[in-house]
């Protein structure tokens, strides 16, 4: 069975083609990153005709890549995201599935975050799993029973981490996206160089990076911008450490808690370098099984999409309602009788 997953929830127009045995056929990611650069920050509207524009070469080019003229199955974001972007990958996957007279099943953006990790080969992921889940809206903290039996143990009070990373980025002129652009510059910098509030919050799994963000600011108030390269690097790598810090910290006490032993690590942060070298190091010594998708699956892509599909295909809960919702729950997702 081949699927073909179409992701457009936020600023990237995704399409690909899994089998059923996780290969990836295809896999086109159109971004909109020099769309939205010049305004430092996604533009939904803009996102929305960019979609409209993208959608149909993208599926085009995915289905001529996998050598496929029609795939067994479609599946599609249906949230959470920005309304006018799900609505635009939710139209085309509902018409194509019309055409093809074949299953469409509508995918929790997170969910998809979550099966990356099964994604190219990879061993079938093995449940129970402790999975942190970080992206540019969200920094979630979920304990997952089995495929579509989630609970959110703890999530962001404020900023996500890759939201932070971008709001550090525009601070110190480094454009858009800032997750990447930091994460390149703190390879030169010193992680120590600058002590910056990690808040732990030992009492919930909740996070937060505000405080983190603000003392920045101050910082920046206090003294000026950076005044070479080395100091850039340095308040880079120090910021990035604090982050990276909080993430493992609460990651792996709760695997600690709830003695799980297989930890996931999805979404676009999970692209950050520094995060991946230090937590499988942690990992590893707390005797934890560990898996991150290779860095270009972390980002928003199709593939992810159409692989957590694959569970609920085989058995036989497709879809019954397409209405996107931009705060679709997470909690218990895949046991709703519609989705
Ligand atoms: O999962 P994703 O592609 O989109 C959302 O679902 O939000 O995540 C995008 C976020 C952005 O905030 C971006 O700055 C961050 O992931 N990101 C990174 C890195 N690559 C992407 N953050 C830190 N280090 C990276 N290498
Ligand atoms: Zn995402």
């Amino acid at each position: 069975m081949k699927i073909l997953g179409i992701e457009t929830s936020c600023d990237e127009t995704a399409a690909a083609v899994v089998a059923d045995d996780s290969r990836i056929l295809a896999n086109v990611v159109s971004s909109q990153i020099e769309l939205h650069r010049l305004y430092r920050g996604i533009v939904p509207e803009l996102a929305s005709r960019a979609h409209l524009r993208k959608i149909a070469p993208v599926v085009e080019e995915a289905l001529h890549d996998a050598g496929l003229s029609r795939p067994d199955a479609v599946a599609y974001t249906r949230g959470p995201g920005l309304l006018g972007p799900l609505l635009v990958g939710k139209v085309a996957a509902q018409t194509l599935a019309y055409l093809w007279d074949c299953p469409l099943v509508g995918v929790h953006h997170l969910e998809g975050h979550l099966f990356a990790a099964e994604l190219g080969g990879e061993a079938k992921l093995r449940f129970p799993i402790l999975a942190l889940i970080v992206s540019g809206g969200h920094t979630d903290l979920i304990l997952a029973k089995k495929p579509g039996l989630y609970r959110v143990l703890g999530r962001t009070r404020d900023d996500a981490a890759g939201e932070a990373f971008d709001k550090a980025a525009r601070m110190l002129d480094l454009g858009y996206p800032g997750g990447p652009a930091i994460d390149l510059l703190a390879k030169t910098g010193n992680p120590q160089a600058v002590s910056f509030p990690r808040a732990l919050m030992p009492q919930t799994w909740d996070f937060s990076f505000s405080g983190l963000k603000t003392s920045l600011l101050y910082r920046l108030e206090r003294e000026g911008k950076p005044r070479g390269d080395r100091e850039r690097s340095d308040i880079a790598a120090s910021f990035q450490e604090a982050i990276v810090d909080a993430l493992i910290e609460k990651t792996l006490a709760a695997a600690r808690r709830f003695k799980i032993e297989n930890v996931v690590v999805g979404g676009g942060v999970a692209a950050n370098s520094r995060l991946r070298r230090k937590i499988k190091a942690a990992a590893g010594r707390q005797g934890l099984n560990l898996s991150i998708p290779p860095p270009g699956l972390c980002t928003d892509n199709g593939a992810m999409i159409a692989q957590a599909a694959i569970y609920r295909l085989g058995s036989g809960r497709i879809s019954k309602t397409f209405r996107p919702d931009p705060s679709l729950p997470f909690q218990n997702w895949g046991q709703a009788l519609t989705f």
